[in-house]
């Protein structure tokens, strides 16, 4: 597969990753629902399941394939005959499609999770991408739990599967472990010491378990990694994949740090997909979460709301219109200043004067206190 160096991909798991979380099961219109959303959003490959783990997931597979038209469309498998000769056949109405398959990597997984040896885990990998290949020509293989894998025989296996024709090696931290300097050197290692590196793409992707999924996932892109594949929301498997929102976001607002790299992702449909997903698959996300959590662009201290209204530039750095939302948030709580006051009061269409408004704002503070936030009601009632 030809790729563009300078583009970093992003591969979308919300309906494969995020979906096997307990309780975010979707129904295969619902799942048809948000591909075309993630498709209008821009990402450049859509993980549409694992069909041969249910007959509900391989339908998804098949129905996803023939209504999403301009994404790679790629079904998970292990790596074993029947797992991609399902995938194939759920695949088959795909304009582009990719089977993506793997086996485990570190030696506890070799030795508890297979009873096997390094040796023979190696050749089932290389048969595994040699039989996807006599399907599809795009073909992504995941070395599972390559956090903990020993980099010899991980840069090993990467070489094997490169060439038995793999067009994509993803490198899993599967159990979120690595710090991101161990992660980056990871990926800096593989692309110094693999010598067919050049002829596919590392992907990152990594989970959350130490809360450092996003951070782990650039610095791979740091090091050389040019596909992320993350979720909506980060939700997924335990404490969730990577944050499609954070990489994105990352990637635009530092842009000159990641070589000018491409992206297709408009963030402005963040706000509306973010909710949508949480909907639908029941999750609600965390209000402080970054970007798109209730909280993201919502200002409350006095400090930050003073500063905020002389210029917007001193306690914000991405815009909220930026994401899909109208305008940032200053939120009337006790802490809140004058300034944030009047700010409310004016665009209720009160205009007071000096000593009016220090009246109202001791009423305010006394009302604060005893409330958790302030609202309009409130503050019709004050002045009146
Ligand atoms: O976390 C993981 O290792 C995975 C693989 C199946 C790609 O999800
Ligand atoms: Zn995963």
């Amino acid at each position: 597969m030809l790729h563009d160096p300078n583009h970093l991909y992003i591969f979308d798991t919300t309906l494969r990753d995020g979906e096997q979380v307990p309780g975010c099961q979707l129904t295969t219109p619902e799942k048809i629902d948000i591909a075309k959303d993630l498709e209008r959003l821009g990402v450049d490959i859509i993980e549409a399941g694992f069909p041969v783990s249910s007959p509900g997931d391989f339908q998804s597979v098949v129905e996803l394939s023939k209504a999403v038209n301009n994404v790679i469309i790629c079904a998970l498998t292990r790596a074993n005959k029947n797992d991609i000769d399902v995938a194939a056949e759920a695949l088959k109405y795909a304009k582009r499609p990719r089977i993506h398959t793997g086996i485990g990597s570190s030696d506890v997984h070799i030795q508890y999770k297979f009873n096997s040896t390094r040796e023979e885990i190696l050749e089932r990998a290389v048969a595994a991408v040699k039989h996807a290949k006599g399907y599809v020509e795009d073909v992504e293989f995941y070395a599972e739990d390559a956090g903990r894998a020993d980099l010899e025989f991980l840069a090993k296996m990467v070489e094997g599967v490169i060439a038995a024709g793999a067009t994509v090696v993803n490198i899993p931290d599967t159990n979120g472990y690595c710090l991101p300097e161990q992660y980056g050197a990871k990926i800096k290692y593989l692309k110094e010491n693999v010598k067919n590196i050049d002829q596919a793409i590392i992907s990152a992707h990594c989970h959350n378990d130490l809360g450092l999924a996003t951070a782990n996932s650039i610095a791979a892109v740091k090091n050389g990694a040019r596909q992320v594949e993350c979720t909506i929301n980060g939700i997924g498997e335990r404490a969730g994949n990577t944050s499609l929102e954070e990489v994105a976001m990352i990637l635009k607002v530092h842009n000159k740090e990641f070589g000018n790299l491409t992206s297709n992702i408009d963030t402005k449909m963040f706000t509306y997909i973010s909710r949508k997903v949480s909907e639908m698959m029941n999750m609600p996300v965390q209000p402080n979460k970054a970007l798109v959590g209730r909280n993201a662009f919502a200002h409350s201290s006095g400090i930050h709301q003073d500063g905020f209204l002389k210029h917007r530039e001193t306690y914000e750095i991405i815009r909220p219109e930026d994401v899909g939302l109208e305008e940032a948030d200053i939120i009337l709580t006790a802490r809140s200043g004058r300034h944030a006051l009047k700010h409310h009061l004016e665009r209720l269409g009160y205009q007071l004067d000096k000593e009016a408004l220090a009246s109202v704002y001791e009423k305010f503070l006394v009302m604060a206190d005893a409330k958790k936030d302030v609202n309009d009601d409130d503050l019709h009632a004050l002045v009146k």
